[in-house]
């Protein structure tokens, strides 16, 4: 069997390419006239993304025996969902931050009103994705119970809700409840509906769809660990984004509440809980797990 490292890289390009082909064939009805607001989509869609929640939806859908056609959509509409919350995340009134994905943010390039618009679009365009009929041979209760998820783990419980805590407990003293509900809400929500929406696409049965679910929540929880450790020990060439701004704006991150050895352990015990959380899965979940591995290891 070929290494886990060539397996991994062959299979984060494979399905990297058909997302990015699939988003790109759902903003080309957009593009009339190239407008303004098609423009800015089109610059943060395309800066160069990892994708890891397509790809997480879409490993779901392999680990669970699903069809990959109908996860498709699905997998886009988290990416534009996820390219919005980065845009806004991004913005003067909240992280203030000039480079993502390598290039000059949405705010920085089109203005800030165009970047609010353009992180409004894409929000509203994911749900655009997830309720169309027709070409995704999702049935409707399956696509209710997709969007229900979504829609739940982008909302007050889940991400907007974390990214307010995020926001408010800038400068404030804090314990590691307070900061793991702050990383599993923020980033953590959209992870877990990643996968949950991989499993319902699938029709993956109650107890395999409960072990996504607890893999998603290390692996989420594991993924912004890391980026907290990345914003302190990270090179910013590799991650296309400014290190050493969560230690200027005094937020809450597990270096700075915990100390870096703990935030490492952390990770590594929220990784090993994710590969854990599979063992009912057989070879058709290698994708998450070398996925789990590799947020464990990224330097991107
Ligand atoms: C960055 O997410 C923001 C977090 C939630 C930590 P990613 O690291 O997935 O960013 P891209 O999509 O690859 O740019
Ligand atoms: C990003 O968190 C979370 C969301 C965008 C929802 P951060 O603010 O910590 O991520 P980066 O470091 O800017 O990518
Ligand atoms: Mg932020
Ligand atoms: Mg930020």
């Amino acid at each position: 069997m070929e290494k886990d490292e060539e397996f991994l890289k062959a299979y984060l390009q494979d399905r990297k390419k058909l997302v990015e082909e699939a988003l790109q064939g759902f903003l080309a009805p957009y593009r009339n006239g190239s407008s303004e607001i098609y423009k800015a989509v089109h610059y943060s869609v395309f800066a160069g993304g990892k994708r890891i929640r397509p790809i997480l939806c879409l490993a779901a859908v392999d680990a669970a025996g699903g069809n990959l056609a109908p996860a498709i959509p699905v997998a886009c509409a988290l990416e534009l969902i996820h390219t919005y919350s980065l845009i806004h995340d991004d913005l003067p009134a909240m992280d203030n931050d000039d480079f993502r994905r390598g290039k000059p943010t949405s705010h920085k390039v089109f203005g800030e009103a165009l970047a609010i618009l353009a992180g409004d679009a894409l929000l509203t365009e994911a749900f655009v994705l997830l309720s169309r009929t027709g070409k995704i041979m999702l049935p409707a209760e399956k696509r209710l119970s997709v969007i229900r998820e979504i829609a739940y783990a982008a909302g007050i419980s889940g991400m907007v809700g974390g990214q307010v805590l995020d926001i408010l407990s800038e400068n404030m003293n804090s314990n590691e409840n307070i900061l793991s509900e702050i990383h599993r809400r923020k980033t953590g929500a959209l992870i877990v509906a990643s996968v949950k929406a991989g499993a319902i696409v699938s029709g993956a049965g109650k107890n395999k769809t409960l072990a996504l679910s607890r893999y998603g929540l290390n692996l989420g929880l594991a993924f912004q660990i890391a980026d907290d450790i990345l914003n302190v020990t990270g090179d910013s060439a590799i991650m296309g984004k400014k290190t050493g701004s969560d230690v200027a704006r005094g937020k809450l991150t597990y270096p700075s509440v915990l100390g870096m050895d703990a935030a490492r352990q952390k990770l590594q015990y929220h990784v090993d809980e994710a590969i854990a959380s599979l063992t009912a899965f057989d070879e058709r979940a290698r994708p998450l797990r070398v996925i789990a591995r590799y947020i464990e290891n990224r330097q991107e």
